[in-house]
């Protein structure tokens, strides 16, 4: 069955005329925190978009998940800009409550509302989604498996090196034991203890436009790490979308990031580097293990014609060898301000530093989970002995 297909489960009243031929436009509403947002998340945008026509995102204040969850890494307002650069993101609502009521679907006219198939709740452990389940405007699509903020905190504070190595023995041991941040306890949520993401070429093609470039287009070439795909990668895409039609994102492989980066950096790997940016809505395409140094022969394949890079540092190659030597000769290439100082490493500072606070959070969110998981695996077997 199609994505699309299956919102026909919905009470989607008169969205149709009588003889069907005018369909009314179908509004979708999802809700949620979008904090560290990654690729799970904008996979579940990208699901919710394809059971409508217009997807409208609400997005929750800092101090309604401090309540409810704990605190957030990044500030509502880095949240708000984050779910607007998704490219299935037509509209971002800023502060929606926390329960999802029927009056905020009416407020917004969306016909239901759309979440992961994993249980969120309030401080006082109510469903979110119970008045919209209620009233049967509520669809669920698939949670994506193997990626999660809480998993991704982990790789920063256990600075676990392990998420470069995808499909070996150790990986597998380090994700059956991630959820938890390495803590002690025996408890997994079925949602956020995550079993391992794995990339398949279906969801490069979900995730991509297929779109070559138009004969009259200018191309943009930019090429880095994007590691933890931020706000300040973001405004840079931005900007460099003035400077052409079309952004082609050249990403290093793992290995050339851990050799200018260090530590265990890139905290994501290559295949989740890609669809982080593949999601973003300024770019176009992306060569998936880019040289470092660009070459004459990327330049002539692509028919690029400016090469940018923002204000960060330009590492050399081997210490000698500058990477845009060759555009620069050209006289092709430019160097863009973002007008944001945000950086991967800032997010792990930001993280390291509330160690604490997330660790509690994860416990807290894990633990919650595990409990409504037994409780609702008690009631099916209630059910099935009466
Ligand atoms: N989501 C998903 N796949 C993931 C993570 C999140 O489909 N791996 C979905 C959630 O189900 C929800 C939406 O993304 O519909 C927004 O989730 P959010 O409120 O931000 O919180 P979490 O689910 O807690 O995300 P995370 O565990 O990564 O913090
Ligand atoms: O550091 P990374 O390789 O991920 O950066 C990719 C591109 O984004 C680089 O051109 C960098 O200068 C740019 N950038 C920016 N502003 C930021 C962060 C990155 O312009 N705050």
């Amino acid at each position: 069955m199609s994505e699309r297909g299956s919102a026909n489960n919905l009470n989607l009243n008169s969205k149709e005329n009588d003889d069907g031929r005018e369909k009314k436009e179908v509004r979708v509403w999802c809700d949620g925190c979008y904090d560290m947002v990654h690729f799970g998340h904008a996979n579940s945008l990208r699901q919710a978009k394809a059971l409508g026509d217009t997807l409208i995102v609400g997005v929750h204040t800092d101090e309604e998940i401090t309540l409810h969850k704990g605190p957030p890494v990044f500030t509502q307002e880095e949240r708000y800009k984050m779910v607007r650069g998704i490219k299935w993101v037509d509209e971002v609502i800023e502060g929606a409550p926390y329960v999802t009521t029927l009056e905020t679907l009416d407020e917004y006219d969306c016909d239901f509302c759309v979440h992961g198939d994993d249980l969120t709740t309030t401080a006082d452990g109510i469903d979110t989604y119970h008045l919209v389940k209620t009233a049967n405007r509520y669809q669920e699509v698939k949670r994506t498996a193997g990626v999660s903020t809480t998993d991704l905190v982990g790789r920063m504070l256990l600075l676990t090196k392990n998420h470069f190595h995808q499909g070996s023995k150790e990986y597998s041991i380090e994700k059956e034991g991630s959820s938890n941040m390495g803590q002690d306890s025996t408890a997994k949520s079925p949602w956020t203890g995550c079993s391992q993401f794995l990339p398949t070429t279906q969801k490069i093609i979900q995730f991509s436009d297929g779109k070559s470039p138009k004969p009259n287009d200018r191309i943009v070439y930019v090429a880095g790490a994007f590691d933890l795909f931020h706000v300040g990668h973001l405004d840079f895409l931005e900007k460099a979308k003035q400077h052409g039609d079309y952004i082609i994102v050249g990403l290093h492989t793992d290995p050339v990031v851990n050799e200018y980066k260090g530590s265990n950096y890139p905290i994501m790997n290559l295949h989740e580097r890609v669809l982080s940016v593949l999601a973003c809505k300024y770019v176009n395409e992306v060569v998936i293990g880019a040289p470092y140094c660009v070459t004459e022969d990327l330049i002539d394949h692509f028919s690029v014609n400016v090469v940018c890079h923002g204000q960060t540092p330009i590492a050399l190659e081997n210490g000698i060898m500058d990477p845009y030597a060759i555009p620069k000769t050209k006289g092709i290439f430019m160097l863009i301000d973002s007008e944001n100082t945000m950086t991967t490493e800032k997010i792990v500072e930001r993280i390291i530093s509330h160690r604490l606070d997330f660790e509690r959070r994860n416990e807290k969110k894990e633990k919650k989970e595990v409990e409504a998981y037994e409780a609702y695996q008690k009631s099916k077997l209630a059910q099935k002995a009466g």
